[in-house]
């Protein structure tokens, strides 16, 4: 008796060279709830920028404050730090799906091959921007300025040719960016990764063992200051890699990662919301009725919260013999056929949902949606997870995972439901867009048991 998987979870990363994108295998996205950065997807419209001055490097905040000002790294850094778990997530992802089902020119926003698996989930650093404009005079919970300004864009450094060779640029309501509690972040570290510094840790090693007690204490006294300062180098966290925004980048959770504007440049306080490209034509979701023929950009307002309304989260599922590991499994069946008489599978995967919406309910179907069951729900091993409790994550993914019989070939399908009831979609079709954004649709694994002569 064989089993075969034929669901494509250990895909290989996908790479575009100009501009540089690339995505992770799905099965990676499921080893770890904190994505090492080697597995973040890198989504780019344009040359990824080099800063190589940060004492010169400077974020300007103006627009229709009182008073403009420029803000160095320093002055960011002396803002209070926040650590934010949150799960970036690009608009498109599983687009691939949706252009099967009908292809439009210029559907996919960016290039073919790309298999659309555009998640991660970080601890992003940094300070919140609400206390950054608190510093330009915009207090906390603020909706409009006197100057009548509403909206925050963020203008970036690189350059796209959608904006005909401009910078990337988005923006959010004022009202969002001056909440506190809407954790908007300007992130300078990820994952909160410390560089340990070979010669450095060579050179503490050599003095702990070579200087006796007495004379590493005196040394240590007279040079406290030099020393705290090496100390410091050798255990500070990484900053931010060039790939997702270095030295600075927004971080705007439970949001299409599109408003995530990296390698920050400019803070514009604005009447309306920004014009660029990205906003008022890109990354809008249209009806299906809706081709480039009779196309109107303005009819649609930029997607924000991910997904909209009904179709709310994205779930995904890997398939795995339980004793053997999904593409080793024909090799191992061959080794040892006694593995396979075991037709239980794991589904396991991860379901999120936008605006800070938790996850309720994970459910699981091998026969292709007719009878339901639940899968287990979870962030930290050790920690029940409680959809919108202050225990939770409120901005992560939720790992979910069950252990099912498989007695034939069959389809499994996966469906999360969030804490505002909204569901998945049944299928891709209904919800076919021009930009191929959003497919929130259930997502279906095929998997094929079979009889062997053995
Ligand atoms: N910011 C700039 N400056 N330029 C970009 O091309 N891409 C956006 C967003 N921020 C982009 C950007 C998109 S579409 C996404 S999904 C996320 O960054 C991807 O972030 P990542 O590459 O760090 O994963």
């Amino acid at each position: 008796m064989e089993i075969e998987l034929s669901c494509n979870s250990y895909a290989f990363e996908s790479l575009t060279v100009e501009p540089f994108n690339a995505e992770p295998p799905r099965s990676a996205l499921i080893s770890s709830y904190v994505t090492p950065v080697d597995f973040f997807y890198k989504r780019n419209h344009g040359p990824i920028p080099i800063v190589d001055d940060i004492e010169s490097y400077y974020v300007s905040i103006c627009g229709l404050i009182e008073n403009s000002k420029d803000l160095f790294m320093r002055d960011i850094r002396m803002l209070r730090k926040y650590n934010i778990t949150a799960t970036l997530q690009c608009a498109g992802n599983r687009r691939t799906a949706m252009s099967n089902v009908r292809t439009e020119e210029k559907m996919i926003m960016l290039s073919p091959g790309l298999t659309s698996y555009e998640m991660q989930h970080a601890v992003w650093s940094g300070a919140k921007l609400a206390d950054v404009l608190e510093l330009v005079g915009i207090p906390n919970l603020t909706s409009v300025t006197r100057s009548g300004g509403k909206h925050v864009e963020f203008v970036s450094i690189d350059k796209c040719k959608e904006e005909n060779g401009g910078p990337y640029k988005a923006s959010i309501p004022l009202s969002q960016a001056t909440n506190p509690e809407a954790d908007v972040l300007l992130a300078y570290e990820m994952n909160g990764e410390a560089q340990y510094s070979v010669v450095a840790l060579f050179l503490v090693v050599w003095a702990t063992s070579c200087l006796n007690p007495v004379e590493l204490t005196s040394w240590l006294t007279l040079n406290s200051n030099a020393y705290s300062k090496f100390f410091l180098s050798i255990i500070m966290p990484k900053p931010l890699n060039r790939d997702h925004g270095y030295p600075l980048r927004v971080v705007v959770p439970g949001v299409i990662g599109a408003r995530s504007v990296k390698w920050l440049d400019t803070i514009n306080i604005l009447a309306e919301e920004c014009q660029g490209f990205f906003m008022q034509k890109d990354y809008k979701m249209f009806p299906p009725s809706v081709n480039w023929d009779n196309i109107n950009w303005k009819s649609r307002r930029p997607l924000m919260d991910f997904p909209v309304q009904h179709n709310t989260e994205t779930c995904w599922l890997t398939v795995r013999n339980l004793l053997t590991r999904g593409r080793e499994c024909d090799e191992a069946w061959k080794a040892d056929p006694q593995l396979l008489y075991n037709l239980q599978a794991k589904v396991s995967g991860y379901a999120v949902s936008g605006g800070g919406r938790g996850i309720e309910r994970v459910d699981i179907s091998v026969d292709g949606g007719k009878n339901w069951v639940e899968a287990s729900r979870y962030q930290k091993t050790g920690i029940p997870y409680i959809a919108d409790h202050m225990s939770s994550d409120k901005w992560a993914w939720v790992f979910f995972e069950v252990i099912i019989d498989i007695p034939h070939s069959t389809q499994i399908v996966a469906k999360a439901v969030d804490t505002a009831a909204n569901v998945q979609p049944e299928s891709v079709e209904t919800i076919w867009n021009l930009r191929g954004v959003l497919n929130t649709s259930w997502h279906r694994v095929q998997v094929r048991v079979g009889h062997s002569n053995m």
